[in-house]
């Protein structure tokens, strides 16, 4: 091939891109990343550590070293610095369980090209359906995907020197909100509002945080279940506009805005687009998610959250990075 013909790498490396899911989740559901932490760094140490294959670990160290998920030094392994924070198990934002769970959704992409022709979901997927068990699935694993936003917006809603603050948690999952801010501020309480079996996740987890005197679920769906009038100083709506279409997001803001003290903070954190669509590259991707699974989601534009919060009633809107999320804060 001559100097100027473009390569076919990337192209090649994006029609194989399930090898990277495939590594990553072969990996983790093995341990691999909290083995090396631990200071196996060869592939012998590796197959004796996690009772894999010698062959086995040499193919997955391999594949890491090629996604830049592992360093090679002097013939020695080592976790990188993300490596060693977002994937070692134990640690608060272990996105390992994440990884794990991906491996098997694999299949679901197959269903993209018709989904695309179709313009929404071709099976019983949707996510919107009333206690989809989906969610008992998926909840616990993206919990810790949600940490690093849960402690930005702990500093930028400076909830720790807040005092006796009500939180109500709209979708909230595995509660992940509600434990890291209820830790940081001891005076403060929540609420959640999800289906009965996901409270139930959420209410173990924050048992086992010591927090359950500060926790309480309401069961139902958000779109009918009353959110009350002047109740809360912070409502939270995290991972769940991107599942809705603009007419349910402006509902649900409105009635949040009447369920905020007067000076209360509305915050959405999801994966916002830029305006032009131009960017950032995670949210641009998984608009794909919703797509399939969703019949009116998407990742939704910064204009588009301004326009819904201003509709809503909130007048000041502020955005600020949590990448890869957006944490949208309205007032
Ligand atoms: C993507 S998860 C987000 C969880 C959490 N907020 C976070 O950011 O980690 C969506 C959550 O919304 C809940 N959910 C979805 N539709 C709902 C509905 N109509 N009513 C109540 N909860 C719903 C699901 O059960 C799930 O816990």
């Amino acid at each position: 091939m001559s100097d100027n013909q473009p390569s076919p790498d990337t192209i090649l490396r994006l029609i194989n891109g399930y090898w990277s899911t495939g590594i990553l989740g072969a990996a983790a559901a093995h341990d691999l990343f909290t083995h090396l932490e631990a200071g196996a760094d060869s592939a012998a140490q590796l197959a004796r550590r996690a009772q894999i294959s010698e062959r086995g670990a040499q193919t997955l160290l391999d594949g890491l070293v090629s996604v830049g998920l592992i360093d090679l030094a002097g013939g020695r392994y080592r976790n990188t610095a993300a490596a060693s924070q977002y994937l070692v198990a134990g640690r608060p934002a272990d996105l390992s369980a994440l990884a794990r769970l991906k491996l098997t959704h694999m299949g679901n992409l197959t269903a993209l090209p018709e989904v695309v022709r179709a313009g929404g979901p071709v099976t019983d997927a949707a996510v919107e359906v009333a206690d989809n068990p989906h969610w008992g699935q998926v909840v616990p694993a993206i919990a810790a995907q949600s940490v690093p936003a849960a402690a930005v917006a702990a500093d930028v809603l400076q909830l720790e020197r807040a005092g006796e603050i009500s939180i109500l948690d709209v979708g909230g999952g595995s509660g992940i909100y509600s434990a890291t801010w209820l830790e940081r501020n001891p005076a403060a309480r929540a609420t959640q509002l999800d289906w009965e079996p996901i409270n139930a996740i959420a209410r173990r987890l924050l048992a086992e945080r010591g927090l359950a005197d500060r926790f309480t679920c309401i069961d139902g769906d958000f779109h009918t279940t009353d959110f009350g009038t002047g109740t809360y100083d912070i409502a939270l709506y995290s991972h769940i506009a991107h599942q809705e279409g603009p007419e349910d997001n402006i509902a649900v803001f409105t009635r949040l805005k009447d369920a905020l003290k007067p000076g209360g903070a509305l915050l959405v954190v999801d994966y916002v687009v830029d305006d032009d669509r131009a960017g950032p590259a995670f949210p641009l991707l998984f608009a794909s998610e919703m797509l399939l699974k969703s019949k009116q989601g998407g990742t939704w534009r910064r204009a588009d959250y301004h326009a819904w919060l201003t509709k809503a009633g909130f007048s000041d809107v502020s955005f600020h990075a949590a990448p890869p999320a957006t944490l949208v804060i309205a007032r």
